[in-house]
């Protein structure tokens, strides 16, 4: 894996890039990442192409045997072209334009965008494709918006894309339910792009289509980029060694979903910001590190769409816009990047090398200082886990100068940890099997479907419902028992031989998903499925008769009624006569005597009635979990599930995760008290100890 960063050459005077450039490589960064939100300095004026500086850059990298990355400039549009073109601003509900400044401000759908950006990208693309030293191509940044666009041509694509989706306008009135409230529409023609993803009282099944047209506005302006990009690729390299073609997510941003670029991007990736200073969750000092299974779900989504995937930007320390300016944990940047190492991405580079003198974000830390050389916290850290990262004996041994790193005198980091240390801190013991070699991982499939996120968005019925959470909440359960996630969509291919599939909060289901699920249990697979499932079909209605119709048959129960407990109130079930929390929504089960009862409500009017059910489907198993539960739950309820199913396991201790890379076990821990490492007697540790640091990682063979 090679590690790198972002580097803004534009912003700093040119008399220190040969400097900078040295400190990078001295730094033991491999890779150089340029030219994002460069469009002006690009293209000063309509047609006035300057890469005089760009192309200096890049040799300097080059010399110094640095990888480069670069990026199209498009998410910072020049002001000769906002004001030659209104339109590329995005307008809000009340008609007023977003003003230029910033970032981001530009719509999707405008054609004046569409045509300054295939110029832009097309000189880029043909002035750099070939230089031997680039590795990759970024388009844009971070794709979203700050509302629905309500330019005129927004609303025309809009009505451009429902007349290819249902053909006819009768056909679309059924799919909306327009006979509700009389909300008929007799042409295209009369239908707006919704202000926003809150129906309020309008209509939702148009709000699912506004967001589901907005993401394929922002796939179709990325199809645009890439196939400049592509059509530019030098043809004389191979396949593999071509420049690889990604844009950088932000995790679940609703404004579009990633998997509909698969045909567009050859390696997926996105910036990860664990510690903003956004957790509520302060009894203790975890918000310092981050959670491993929101970090991890993600890692995962992005490895499985393409199967190449780079963490583009990893925090490397205090950020500038949470608010809440929260320090670091000591050691969490290297852990962050050892978990993106063990989930097997290619690369991980750092927003930012030099921390800005200006900007908004002059705040937001770098690994150097605004002087260019002096390393911060993060800084050292990366630079330290170059170095680890070379003692994995696959990896090249590149001469290293550590020049600045002032390895011996104390840090924030050292001192924190020699006191922890001193304090004995209580350990976790994992009273778990030690992984021995003959261990393979049981695969199971995560299914995750962004336009669940949108609907739920626009009807949550249930305040506190977040699919995200329940989606981190069974990857937790999955990677604490030791198993490797494969993040799996409805529509695409899944692969072949998982032993589990987990789909949680399913609500919108088509007949060919309730095939697949059919095939699978029938077939000898272990089906989980929870609250929330095949309650609607895919234009988001309700079916003709009873909760959940379609899938009633796969999990041998009804659902007689649903609870939802207000805010900060919990009910209680009951699993093996141990208690369990519960808040968010819970089904009430009825089964005949032929399905298992696995979990009962121990509380509230209804208690003793089902919460959670489990039937043999053909050669297989189904279960249906009808709670969003909080706490241990969802893990004691798989830990079950596999122990029935004789899946291999390995119980791990909260917050840490185990994972296999190019022959070595990574163990993470992300608790602030030590743990051990799962690791066999035997064990050749190449990285730390059996005893593993707070935020410590151990690496063994
Ligand atoms: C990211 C963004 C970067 C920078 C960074 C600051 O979301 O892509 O350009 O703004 O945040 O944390």
């Amino acid at each position: 894996m090679k590690i790198g960063t972002y580097y803004y050459p534009e912003q700093w005077p040119v008399d220190q890039w040969e400097r900078d450039f040295d400190n990078i490589a001295r730094m033991g960064l491999q890779i150089v990442h340029m030219s994002e939100f460069a469009w002006f300095s690009m293209e000063p004026s309509p047609g006035d192409f300057r890469f005089d500086w760009l192309h200096k850059c890049v040799d300097m990298a080059a010399r110094r045997k640095l990888d480069v990355i670069l990026c199209t400039p498009t998410a910072a549009p020049p002001i000769w072209l906002t004001e030659q073109h209104p339109d590329v601003l995005p307008m809000d509900r009340y008609g007023a334009r977003q003003r230029h400044g910033g970032r981001r401000h530009y719509s999707p759908t405008s054609l004046a965008l569409h045509e300054a950006t295939t110029r832009i990208v097309t000189r880029l693309a043909e002035e750099f494709s070939s230089h031997p030293s680039l590795i990759g191509w970024q388009i844009d940044n971070e794709y979203s918006a700050n509302y629905f666009d309500q330019n005129a041509h927004c609303h025309a694509a809009f009505r451009a894309w429902l007349q290819r989706k249902y053909g006819d306008v009768a056909t679309l009135n059924a799919a909306w339910g327009n006979q509700f409230w009389n909300q008929y529409y007799t042409s295209f023609d009369q239908i707006l792009m919704p202000p926003e993803r809150d129906p309020e009282y309008r209509n939702p099944h148009h709000a699912l289509d506004g967001a589901r047209f907005w993401s394929w506005a922002f796939a179709d302006y990325n199809k645009l980029q890439a196939d400049i990009l592509k059509a530019k690729m030098p043809a004389e390299k191979a396949n593999a060694a071509r420049p690889f073609i990604t844009t950088n997510f932000i995790p679940f941003q609703l404004d579009v979903n990633p998997v509909e670029m698969a045909d567009d991007l050859s390696l997926y990736s996105w910036d990860a910001y664990p510690v903003s200073g956004h957790g509520r969750d302060h009894k203790d000092e975890k918000f310092r590190i981050a959670s491993p299974s929101s970090i991890g779900l993600y890692h995962d989504f992005m490895r499985d769409v393409t199967g190449r995937w780079g963490l583009m930007e990893l925090q490397p320390g205090q950020v500038n816009w949470s608010g809440v300016p929260v320090l670091l944990y000591p050691n969490v940047v290297r852990l962050w990047i050892w978990t993106a190492y063990a989930h097997g991405a290619e690369f991980v580079t750092t927003y930012r090398f030099r921390q800005p003198r200006f900007g908004v974000e002059l705040f937001h830390l770098g690994l150097v200082g605004t002087d260019g050389v002096t390393p911060s916290p993060g800084g050292r850290q990366f630079q330290q886990t170059i170095e680890e990262m070379r003692r994995l004996k696959h990896m090249p041994t590149t001469e290293t100068v550590a020049a600045k790193v002032e390895e011996n005198l104390p840090t924030l980091s050292s001192r924190k940890l020699a006191r922890r240390k001193r304090e004995a801190v209580v350990e976790v013991s994992t009273q778990a099997p030690v992984v021995d070699r003959s261990f393979v991982p049981a695969e199971v499939g995560l299914m995750i479907d962004f336009d669940q996120l949108w609907y739920f968005r626009t009807l949550p019925q249930a305040r506190r419902w977040d699919y995200s959470r329940l989606l981190q909440m069974w990857y937790a359960a999955i990677t604490r028992l030791g198993m490797t996630v494969r993040m799996i969509d409805p529509k695409r291919d899944w692969p072949a031989g998982l032993s589990m599939i987990v789909a949680p909060g399913m609500q919108m289901v088509d007949d060919a998903l309730i095939k697949r699920w059919e095939t699978y249990a029938n077939g000898g697979g272990n089906l989980v499925l929870t609250c929330r499932t095949g309650l609607m079909d895919r234009a988001g209605q309700l079916w003709e008769g009873p909760l959940a119709k379609p899938i009633l048959h796969l999990i041998g129960a009804n659902i007689e009624a649903y609870d939802g407990l207000p805010d900060d109130t919990f009910g209680q079930i009951e699993m093996d006569g141990q208690p369990y929390k519960w808040g968010v929504w819970g089904d009430l089960l009825f089964a005949p005597d032929q399905t298992r009862v696995l979990a009962k409500y121990a509380d509230q009017f209804y208690a003793g009635v089902a919460a959670v059910t489990q039937q043999r489907f053909g050669k297989g198993v189904v279960t249906y979990c009808g709670v969003f539960s909080e706490g241990d739950f969802t893990s004691a309820l798989l830990n079950k599930i596999t122990q029935s199913a004789g899946l291999p396991i390995i119980p791990l201790p909260d917050r840490t995760q185990l994972l296999r890379r190019d022959g070595f076990w990574i163990f993470l821990n992300y608790n602030e008290t030590p743990v051990d490492a799962p690791a066999h007697a035997s064990a050749r540790f190449i990285i730390g100890t059996r005893h593993v640091e707070p935020a410590g990682v151990a690496v063994w063979e």
